[in-house]
Formats: C-alpha cells, sequence, structure tokens
C-alpha cells in the first residue's frame, strides 16, 4: 500500500487534509486593569499584557481587523486594598471588566465578548469562593456569581463564563438572567476544569494563586474522565450554551469523548501553563524565528480541533490570526 503518494507535494497534502485549523475557531483572552495607557508585561506569559480601557480597544480592533471573533475579559485589581473577602468591585457597574464590555460594544460592537464569572481575583485568600469554616461555600459562593454576572450582562456581555466549579453555578446563573430579562445572553460553562498544575502564570497574572491550600476541593481530579462526562451532562441540562475542558493538550482524551456524547459547541482552553511551555520551547530551541513559533503552535492548536475542539481559547490567538489570514 502506497500511503505516501498523498504526502507528496505540499497542494496534494493541502488538499487531503482532514482538519483545518480557521480563524473563527480561536477566541482571545485579554487583561483589563484600571489606569490609563498601562501594557504591563507578564514575565510568565511573554506576549501577554495587562492592559489599560484605551489598550485593551486598541488590541480588540486590532483582533477584529484580523479575523478574530470573540474576546474573553479577566479583570485585574490591585489585591492590597482588599476590605472584604470578596472584593465589590467584582460585580460594581462601574468595575473595570463593566467598563470594559461596555466599551467594546460600543466601539466594536461586532466583536463577541465572552467574560470570566470567577472570583479568585477578588478575594483575599484567592479561593474561587466565599471560604467559611475553612472550606469553599457553595451556597454563598452562588449568590455572588450571579451578582457577578448579572452585572455583566447589563452592561453588554453576549456570554457569561462561570470558572468557579461551584455545582449548580449554571443553573442558579441562567435562572437570575432569565428572571432580569436577559436570556439572550449565553452560558459557556468550564464544565470540565482539572486541579491542574498547568494554572500558574495565570495567576501570576491576576494575583489569584491560593493563600492556603489547593482546588482539588472543587476543580476535578486528573485521573478522572468519566466524572467528565458527569459534568458535561449536568451543564447540559441546567442550560449551559458551551461547554469547556480545561486545560487542552493533557485531556484531548476527554475532548474526543466529549465530542462523541454531546451536540453542544466544545471549546477547550489552552491554559497559561501549555502557553507557557511552547514558548518557552521555542525561545530555547529556535530563538527569535517567528514562523517556527507559529508552526509549533498550529500544531497543538491543530490537535485540539482534530480532537473534537469546536472553539479554542488561547493566548496565541492573535498571532496565529495573523497567520491564517
Ligand atoms: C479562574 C480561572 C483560572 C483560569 C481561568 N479562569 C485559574 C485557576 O483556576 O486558578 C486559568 C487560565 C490559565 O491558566 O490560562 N477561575
Ligand atoms: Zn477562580
Amino acid at each position: 500500500m502506497n500511503l505516501r503518494r498523498l504526502r507528496r507535494t505540499e497542494g496534494i497534502r493541502d488538499l487531503v487534509g482532514e482538519t483545518h485549523l480557521l480563524v473563527e475557531d480561536l477566541i482571545l483572552p485579554l487583561f483589563v486593569k484600571e489606569g490609563e495607557d498601562i501594557k504591563e508585561a507578564i514575565p510568565s506569559m511573554p506576549g501577554v499584557r495587562r492592559l489599560s480601557l484605551d489598550n485593551l480597544i486598541r488590541v480588540v480592533e486590532e483582533a477584529y481587523t484580523c479575523g478574530l471573533k470573540g474576546v474573553l475579559l479577566f479583570g485585574v485589581i490591585d489585591k492590597r486594598g482588599l476590605r472584604e473577602e470578596v472584593d465589590p468591585r467584582a460585580w460594581d457597574e462601574e468595575g473595570i471588566v463593566q467598563k470594559a464590555i461596555r466599551e467594546i460594544k460600543k466601539k466594536i460592537p461586532q466583536v463577541v465578548v465572552i467574560t470570566d464569572v470567577c472570583v479568585c481575583g477578588y478575594t483575599i485568600h484567592g479561593h474561587c469562593g466565599v471560604v467559611r469554616e475553612g472550606e469553599v461555600d457553595n451556597r454563598a459562593t452562588l449568590d455572588i456569581l450571579g451578582k457577578i454576572s448579572l452585572s455583566h450582562a447589563r452592561a453588554g456581555a453576549d456570554f457569561v463564563a462561570p470558572s468557579a466549579m461551584m455545582d449548580g453555578e449554571v443553573l442558579y446563573i441562567r435562572e437570575i438572567l432569565d428572571r432580569e430579562g436577559y436570556d439572550r445572553v449565553g452560558i459557556i460553562s468550564y464544565s470540565v476544569k482539572y486541579a491542574s498544575s498547568l494554572y500558574y502564570p495565570f495567576r501570576e497574572a491576576v494575583d489569584s494563586s491560593p493563600r492556603f491550600g489547593n482546588r482539588k476541593g472543587y476543580q476535578m481530579d486528573y485521573r478522572n474522565w468519566r466524572e467528565a462526562i458527569r459534568e458535561a451532562e449536568r451543564d447540559i441540562q441546567e442550560g449551559a450554551d458551551m461547554i469547556m475542558v480545561k486545560p487542552a493538550l493533557p485531556y484531548l482524551d476527554v475532548v474526543s469523548r466529549l465530542r462523541e456524547r454531546f451536540s453542544v459547541p466544545l471549546v477547550v482552553y489552552q491554559v497559561s501553563g501549555e502557553y507557557n511551555m511552547l514558548r518557552n520551547y521555542v525561545r530555547e530551541f529556535f530563538p527569535g524565528d517567528k514562523s517556527k513559533e507559529r508552526e509549533v503552535f498550529r500544531e497543538a492548536l491543530t490537535s485540539m480541533k482534530r480532537a473534537g475542539a469546536d472553539l479554542i481559547i488561547t493566548y496565541y490567538a492573535l498571532e496565529m490570526a495573523k497567520e491564517l489570514r
């Protein structure tokens, strides 16, 4: 059997390629904070910056010009000023995320705005919920996630993406949004979020490392895949419009199993540690070689699609969009 015939030229390979990475598949995560003309580098995430609103708008405009359809917003606050356990800026109408949503919707309304809904960036202890007697309290956390989601919806978000891994968060948020007249606002659930070592650069970016303990009491155990099915099933039943697997590359077995079972759009998140690994690999072996860098990321991102992902959240989205254009 001659299998090499179909690999002989680039043209043939392109014709018979089974999977195609498209700019429409990519979602760009962005970090926004108060201030003017801020572009703070994040050392563990080369090329990623914390932006003030003015610069955020410039980047979103560029992203849109390059063909990207969606952005995912994270708010960054200075935790030194925190007084309450969960800082009320998380759901304040004048909070930085709420202002960013309104500004994007005013200037570039075609861009799909997705917001991360969690509290770890707004708590003293860095956990994804309210702590009662040493444990993250599900019920008390839901209340806050509901308030945050509603504030994002009011500001004009297209989707809220709860990432706290609290039980019942999708249903709770869905009911509040519907009750308040935001039934058009969708929910992208971080349904299958593993307790991973690959989030550290992100936690540096938003200052959200837990000050005590870890997240294993709410995020998933990486030994489990059947539990991922239960998480996804439950979230879809509760009203999630899309589901997500996170991190991406070490969990592609889970992605393909979910793809077989569910028909909702499936999102994967190439997280900060994955991004860091690939950037460092390129830095070590191909320093300064942009085209090698793009090739390295193209391989990783394409394998996510091959496994069955519809959409990919990646810090490399803008660079990849320039390549795919
Ligand atoms: C917050 C949140 C995390 C990420 C996205 N939303 C981190 C965490 O659970 O600590 C990780 C993103 C990344 O590593 O790129 N709940
Ligand atoms: Zn969190």
